[in-house]
């Protein structure tokens, strides 16, 4: 039996119209909520928010987290369109290329801090506006297990989800008192086909001294798994509920121990 956990919600996810978003929009979809698939690309946002079913209507809208009149007017469709703003979940992301600190260009630090913090800070602060007034509300982050431990060769990548995390906690505690609460969740490596291959890349994860492959990764995971789809959106919604009225300000590491492991 699916759950009926978020009927009558609204629910914005952003980069929804792909991997780890197309997750959880689909997961707030078999809850019964009202999906807002929100992504830079429409066309695909269109072909995700069609192929989602469930008790709820799901929506297509094209935004760029990384401008403010585009994050508006995302807010303004779905309450034009749905009830209430009831969960925001900030998901929209980009990777980047492994490269040596010194040799990253200005442009390539931007490219990832834009849309990353800056796409999080103008979709929460927004989206916030509506949650207080109607004094409920919970917003949902997406870092990584990179916002916790160095990935070298990363150092936009890092940081963003280090600022995601602070970011997590600054809204949580301003907005606490008016019933919006703010989390994250902090995936390792997730297991969808691209990433593994991406994974495999020696581009992609490169260390100290050396490269990790997918072996080593599931090997430096206690699990010895990557993460999955389902324990992701289950966490997400885990956090979006609110039967938890007193988690707030938590990032939570869906990583397979790989954070709470102390050796490589
Ligand atoms: N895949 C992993 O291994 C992994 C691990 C930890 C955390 N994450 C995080 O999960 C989130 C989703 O990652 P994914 O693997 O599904 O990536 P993905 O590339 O499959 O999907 C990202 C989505 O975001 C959209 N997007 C990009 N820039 C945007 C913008 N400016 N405005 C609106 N939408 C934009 C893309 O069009 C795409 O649909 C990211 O925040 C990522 O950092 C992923």
């Amino acid at each position: 039996m699916e759950p009926s956990d978020f009927l009558g919600k609204t629910i914005i996810v952003t980069g929804a119209a792909s991997g780890v978003g197309k997750a959880i929009a689909t997961r707030f979809m078999n809850g019964g909520g009202d999906v807002v698939v929100a992504d830079i690309d429409l066309n695909h946002a269109k072909e995700t928010a069609e192929s989602l079913n469930g008790a709820g209507t799901s929506y297509a809208v094209q935004v760029d987290v990384r401008d403010e009149q585009s994050v508006k007017s995302m807010v303004e469709y779905t309450l034009k369109n749905c009830d209430s703003l009831d969960v925001l979940v900030n998901n929209a992301g980009i990777f980047q290329k492994s490269i040596p600190s010194i040799e990253q260009s200005l442009e390539e630090w931007t490219r990832v801090m834009d849309v990353h913090v800056q796409g999080t800070y103008l979709c929460s602060k927004i989206a916030a506006v509506p949650m207080l007034e109607q004094k409920q509300g919970a917003i949902v982050n997406i870092s990584s297990n990179a916002g916790f431990a160095a990935f070298p060769y990363r150092t936009g990548y890092s940081t963003a989800k280090a600022a995601i995390n602070m970011l997590t906690k600054v809204f949580a505690i301003e907005w606490a008192s008016d019933g919006v609460r703010v989390n994250a969740i902090a995936p390792n490596f997730v297991e969808k086909d691209r990433t593994i291959d991406r994974a495999l890349g020696e581009e992609t994860v490169r260390t100290i001294g050396g490269g990790a492959d997918l072996d080593s990764i599931l090997a430096r995971t206690p699990t010895h798994r990557l993460t999955s789809l389902g324990s992701i959106s289950e966490s997400v919604a885990f956090l979006a509920s609110d039967k938890i009225p007193d988690v707030t300000g938590a990032i939570l590491p869906v990583d397979g121990g790989w954070t709470a492991y102390g050796y490589y």
